[in-house]
């Protein structure tokens, strides 16, 4: 199967972006751990990153037809786009949400998401382990 993995806004930056709550892997590092992965699983894995919240939503409705899944830590966005949500729900793609950080430990407005209650699973608190756990569990789906 085909899975999709998806960052929002400035997870471009991670490595150098507050390390203590994201860590020190950078995004090309973490999809490189996820590529392998995944070829060891048998998933083809893709990857998508953008800050912008009309990038994020074009990207996923070119998904349907073609791939089976999605991970998606949509950052910030999470917590604000019902349109990603919205998109989501369109193209009908299973999805499973990571976060790095454990958003619910976080400010408050960082604890409700427009995604969750449509995901497959959401996992946060994990860092980058989070996007190999969901991939592993999608492996062991297909
Ligand atoms: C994040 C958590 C969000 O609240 C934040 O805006 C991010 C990253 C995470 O991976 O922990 O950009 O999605």
């Amino acid at each position: 199967s085909k899975v999709l993995v998806i960052n929002g806004p400035n997870l471009n930056l991670l490595g150098m972006r507050e390390p203590h709550i994201y860590g020190a892997l950078t995004l090309e590092q973490i999809n490189q751990n996820l590529s392998q992965k995944g070829t060891e699983w048998g998933v083809e894995c893709v990857f998508f990153q953008s800050n912008s919240e009309g990038e994020l939503i074009n990207r996923i409705h070119q998904a349907m037809g073609n791939i089976d899944y999605i991970i998606i830590n949509a950052g910030a966005y999470t917590h604000t786009s019902i349109a990603i949500r919205d998109a989501l729900l369109g193209v009908a793609i299973p999805f499973i949400e990571v976060h790095l950080s454990n958003v619910h430990q976080r400010e408050a407005f960082r604890h409700h998401s427009y995604l969750a209650d449509k995901a497959v699973a959401v996992i946060c608190g994990l860092g980058a382990f989070g996007y190999e756990a969901a991939l592993s569990y999608i492996a062991k789906q297909s």
